[in-house]
């Protein structure tokens, strides 16, 4: 056994995963397609400790996860050593380039960089498959974090078959993700807690039979490299998702008046500039952008005109988990 060091990127959702068929194992209800990003990633040491721990000790962002909070973690633990069959204890520290409560996926890269560490420390050789559908019972999205560029999560059947692939690597096609910080509060649910609420709402079925039609059309944009195909079918499952999270029971509502602004705005700039960008939001208030390279530039400065604009975070397509030389302890 040997202390491993992981970084593995966050990712973006263009079809989005919301609603489980099984909560237990996080089948979700339909397929998903997401990018890996390049500037937005979780690095995770882990080492395991045959005696002498009497419990797991972990350390997110600099802080000592204790009870409750360590639980999501520990039981994640818990599965790997299930997989060496093993009973060791583990130390285990985690820090994140991007702030935490900034709308960018901090369990999707944290949960694949734990998988991947996790299992390459107790001196395992799983394959990618393998490893997604192990990260997957951390938190869906992680699933597809195991892989480079432009990913989709096939629903499957059970836990083994409900697994990410890649669809093309990175250098395919240079989108990006400009996320758009406008509240940095921590939210109320976590997505971890919506998904079991999507079925309380009315506009569920209908919101998983658009997201199916969504897939082939989101993977013919990508493989045709076509913004302006893609932008509006990822818009329009966003705006589907956050339909869903409205009207269940309790509702969800997570926009902030910032939210609505950005949105107004980059169909204004879309309409009357021909700036080819366009929206997506996760469980949060704040928006991501996606856009080709070039458009970057000229929308980071009408982005800097408007006062709900915190901060902006810009990403690319980014690598499958990797291994950092430099251990965190
Ligand atoms: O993996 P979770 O449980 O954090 O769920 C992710 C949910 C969304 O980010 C809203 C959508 C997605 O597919 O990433």
């Amino acid at each position: 056994m040997q202390k491993t060091t992981i970084r593995a990127g966050s990712n973006i959702a263009f079809i989005k995963y919301w609603g489980v068929a099984d909560a237990a194992i996080n089948l979700p209800l339909s397929n998903s397609i997401s990018m890996t990003l390049d500037n937005a990633h979780t690095t995770t040491t882990v080492e395991w400790v045959e005696r002498g721990l009497e419990r797991d000790e972990i350390i997110l962002d600099g802080k000592r996860l204790e009870n409750a909070a360590a639980a999501r973690l520990t039981d994640h633990l818990d599965r790997l050593r299930a997989v060496a069959g093993a009973d060791y204890r583990a130390r285990v520290m985690s820090v994140n380039n991007f702030p935490m409560a900034s709308g960018i996926a901090s369990s999707a890269s944290g949960f694949a960089a734990l998988t991947v560490a996790g299992v390459r420390a107790l001196g395992l050789e799983l394959d990618a498959t393998r490893l997604s559908a192990l990260a997957r019972r951390g938190s869906g999205s992680a699933s597809r974090s195991l892989f480079a560029g432009f990913v989709e999560w096939e629903r499957g059947a059970d836990d083994a078959t409900s697994i990410a692939r890649q669809l093309y690597p990175p250098a395919h096609w240079d989108l990006r993700d400009v996320v758009v910080v406008v509240s940095s509060a921590p939210k109320h649910v976590s997505s971890a807690g919506g998904h079991t609420l999507a079925a309380t709402s009315p506009l569920n079925q209908g919101r998983v039979t658009s997201a199916e039609a969504g897939l082939s059309q989101v993977r013919a944009a990508i493989r045709t490299r076509d913004i302006d195909r893609l932008g509006p079918v990822i818009e329009q499952d966003a705006l589907a998702m956050h339909s869903v999270m409205m009207t269940s029971t309790p509702s969800l509502l997570y926009w902030q008046p910032g939210t609505l602004e950005v949105l107004q705005a980059v169909r204004a700039w879309r309409e009357f500039d021909r700036l080819p960008a366009y929206f997506t939001i996760d469980a949060g208030p704040n928006v991501h952008l996606i856009c080709e390279a070039d458009t970057v530039t000229p929308l980071l400065e009408r982005l800097s005109a408007l006062a709900c604009v915190k901060r902006t975070i810009v990403s690319g397509p980014g690598p499958a988990p990797y291994a950092v030389d430099e251990h965190l302890f």
